[in-house]
């Protein structure tokens, strides 16, 4: 009874719920081209949310209109779609008459085996689907088997063992039964009831162990850490401060309990609750009146068979990936020219997330997250919350998953899609009344997003992907959710003498956010108007003039540098040295011959300033520089590893790109890194607002002249809906 109660309440439980949803009858393909969104005419005026509910409720997803999908059915159009249900069932009953699957096994990974690239290129949709492959990640007997398996044949056509020092992402029966394993130690049940913690209070969390080159070699081990939920939904602010078990993964065992801090209270429950629900009316701060976007005319994009959307000037393939959340692919843009498609980036994605926390102590040393490589950041992606994590005019793309037995299972509304108008400019100009000319032409920008969030425990992330019709991507990750904070016996400032080291900021009573770093590593496979790109960097640099040539005695002049290998593309940003990125096709030219590209914008990051030989950094040094460009190799696309889960190190990024193999004029793929430093303050207790960061990939050249110089402005005529109630 206990026991159950228990679990009732572990932190993973939602995931397992979710992982158990049957599948939902619904639409299988989106008909969002012909239908109207709302039932608003020219002529009503007003709307009314009543009407908008009655006009096309299987397009709404409000909680009470919430239409399910069902994908029993579903069958792949193009070569780059995810597996389907029926396709996971095949693999699950070729692989379990497999003679190295007789005994138990666990799959960690059951994806598509995307075909060749070339192939990909050269196929056009109406020709016959390429071969199905799915590739398979297994744990037999504690090794780690890699297999292809052919959907045609229904044969498995490449077995090997991996030879590398890490695991695989853990499965979610790896996460959820490590939390409740320590209950089997006497030791554990007795100090949690030393420390005047029911046991039915106990919330834990399994912590990915990192590599730190003793305990975690030769076995999957993993340590959990506990917290009290009692009088709060938000047990993360209450830690059981110091108390690690050291678990193995496999076998269950509790390796070691590392029993410090008893002297460190538990933090109290009040004010820890952020669930709406549990507030009181806020009666300080005016509300908001409600908002939203209305398309009295429906979306402006389409999802055909499932993935692939088309949007404006843009065409890509979308789906959800279990490893790195969203992958897109084959995204082209049309030429406002030819009208033709041109190629931009064959396949971006989260490749990994690198989280260190900058306190060396004991139960805080290992906490050196890796969150799609350790955790699947697809698998931490949650249902989306309709109206509030994506707007009223969404799409939702749900994912569907293998579980560890094979299992298919759906993650609904993991992803959605939507337009954005946030009321900016997409461009202007206006003529000063000294011309006479009378000139305003302004054009609005909307955008086409694509979102998903995981929660990797405690932590929430936001990934957008914005495509703007002037050929732009941003891609924006947010940073929301909970911190992970430390138990102290501080209650005050005025409390910590000068030589203590807090490692963070005391947040409430008896909490420290610990100071952290967050970096999130995106593959970018860019191929500008084809697969044969090359790196160019365009130094920005101050020049003086010469004695006697000009007023001026300085200028900044641009100077191009083309990469001829991987180390001339290792990049860190200067603010003082300042330079461009461009990724270019040298054999495609501009009407006036520049090479036609696209650049990789930084924006707000933060550099990683751990030591290259601390062993996190080992097994982070993809984090290293900013900006690193290999050649295309389809093995190569998890900048931590294929298997990260206790790597050390020995493939990563940083160790691909020393082969300083040569870049210009070929297939190339751009890696870009994120970072955010975190000095937690007390605005981030009890839930953080969310922060965000983005870069931007900006076409250069790439186009003869201004692509959206003949959209046409906004007028009020086209505008009719939902009169503004106050000002009305
Ligand atoms: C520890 O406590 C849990 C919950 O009460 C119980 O189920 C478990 O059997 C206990 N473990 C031991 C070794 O007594
Ligand atoms: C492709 O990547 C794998 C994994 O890093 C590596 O072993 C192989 O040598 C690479 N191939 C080339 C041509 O660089």
């Amino acid at each position: 009874m206990e026991g159950r109660s228990l679990l009732r309440f572990l932190f993973l439980l939602l995931s397992v719920v979710v992982l158990l949803v049957i599948t939902w009858v619904r639409l299988p393909h989106a008909p969002l081209s012909t239908a109207s969104l709302l039932d608003c005419t020219l002529y009503s005026g007003w709307c009314s949310s009543k009407n908008r509910l009655q006009a096309t409720p299987h397009l709404l997803q409000n909680p009470q209109h919430h239409t399910r999908r069902n994908h029993d059915a579903d069958v792949p159009h193009h070569p780059l779609d995810p597996l389907t249900v029926r396709e996971l069932n095949d693999v699950r009953a070729i692989l379990s008459s497999h003679p190295r699957f007789k005994s138990s096994y666990a799959l960690h990974s059951v994806v598509l085996d995307e075909p060749d690239k070339p192939l990909v290129l050269r196929w056009k949709k109406g020709d016959p689907l390429l071969p199905r492959k799915a590739s398979v990640i297994a744990l037999v007997d504690g090794r780690s088997h890699v297999l292809t398996v052919d959907l045609t044949s229904k044969r498995v056509t490449r077995h090997e063992i991996s030879s590398s020092s890490g695991y695989p992402v853990m499965t979610i029966d790896d996460m959820t039964t490590a939390t409740v394993a320590p209950l089997a130690d006497a030791n554990f049940n007795r100090t949690i009831i030393e420390r005047g913690i029911d046991l039915a209070d106990l919330a834990c969390l399994p912590i990915s162990s990192g590599w730190f080159g003793k305990a975690e070699e030769k076995r999957r081990i993993i340590k959990v850490q506990c917290y009290s939920m009692k009088d709060t939904a938000n047990f993360y602010m209450r830690p059981i401060e110091g108390l690690t078990v050291l678990l193995d993964m496999d076998t269950k065992e509790v390796v070691e309990i590392s029993d410090q801090g008893r002297n460190v209270p538990i933090p109290k429950a009040g004010n820890t609750d952020y669930r709406y629900s549990a507030m009181e009316p806020n009666r300080e701060m005016k509300l908001l009146n409600p908002i939203s976007i209305e398309q009295p005319k429906g979306p402006s994009f389409t999802i055909e068979d499932g993935h692939w959307v088309k949007w404006a000037n843009w065409e890509f393939h979308l789906k959800p990936d279990p490893r790195s959340g969203v992958i897109v692919s084959r995204a082209m843009i049309r030429d406002p020219e030819t009208g033709n498609p041109r190629n931009v980036m064959y396949k971006g994605l989260t490749s990994e997330l690198f989280v260190p926390y900058m306190d060396p102590t004991d139960a805080w040393y290992f906490k050196t997250y890796m969150d799609a490589g350790e955790y699947g950041f697809g698998l931490q992606a949650m249902p989306l919350d309709p109206l509030n994590d994506c707007p009223r005019n969404a799409y939702y793309m749900d994912g569907v998953f293998a579980a560890a037995d094979g299992m298919p299972y759906v993650r609904s509304n993991m992803v959605c899609v939507f337009e954005r108008y946030a009321g900016d400019i997409g461009w202007r100009h206006s003529e000063s009344p000294i011309t006479g000319m009378g000139i305003r032409e302004v054009r609005p920008k909307v955008t086409l997003v694509v979102r998903m969030a995981a929660s990797v425990a405690n932590y929430d992330y936001i990934v957008d992907w914005e495509f703007q019709t002037d050929g732009l991507i941003r891609v924006k990750v947010g940073l929301s959710g909970i911190l992970m904070v430390k138990g102290t016996p501080y209650e005050n400032m005025n409390q910590v003498n000068k030589e203590d080291n807090l490692y963070g900021t005391l947040l409430s009573e008896n909490v420290i956010g610990v100071i952290h770093d967050h970096y999130v590593t995106f593959y970018l496979d860019m191929d500008v108007d084809g697969p044969d790109n090359s790196f160019v960097k365009v130094d920005l640099r101050r020049q003086m003039t010469a004695a006697g040539e000009s007023p001026r005695t300085s200028y900044l002049k641009a100077t191009r540098h083309v990469a001829k290998t991987e180390k001339d593309a290792q990049i860190q940003l200067k603010l003082y040295e300042p330079s461009e990125f461009h990724v270019v096709n040298p054999s495609k030219l501009t009407r006036v011959g520049n090479p036609v590209g696209y650049k990789v914008v930084p924006g707000g990051t933060a550099a990683n300033l751990m030591d290259h030989e601390d062993p996190p950094q080992k097994r982070g040094a993809f984090t290293n520089n900013q900006i690193w460009v290999t050649p295309y190799n389809r093995s190569e696309q998890w900048a931590g590893g294929s298997f990260v889960y206790q790597s050390q190190g020995e493939d990563t990024l940083a160790v691909w790109s020393d082969r300083d193999r040569a870049i210009e004029n070929k297939d190339i793929v751009a890696w870009y890194t994120l970072g955010f430093h975190h000095i937690p303050c007390q605005e981030d207790f009890p839930i953080m607002p969310t922060v965000s960061a983005s870069f931007d990939l900006k076409p250069v050249n790439f186009f003869e002249s201004n692509p959206i110089l003949r959209i046409p402005p906004n007028v009020e005529a086209d505008l009719p809906v939902c009169k503004p109630a106050a000002s009305a």
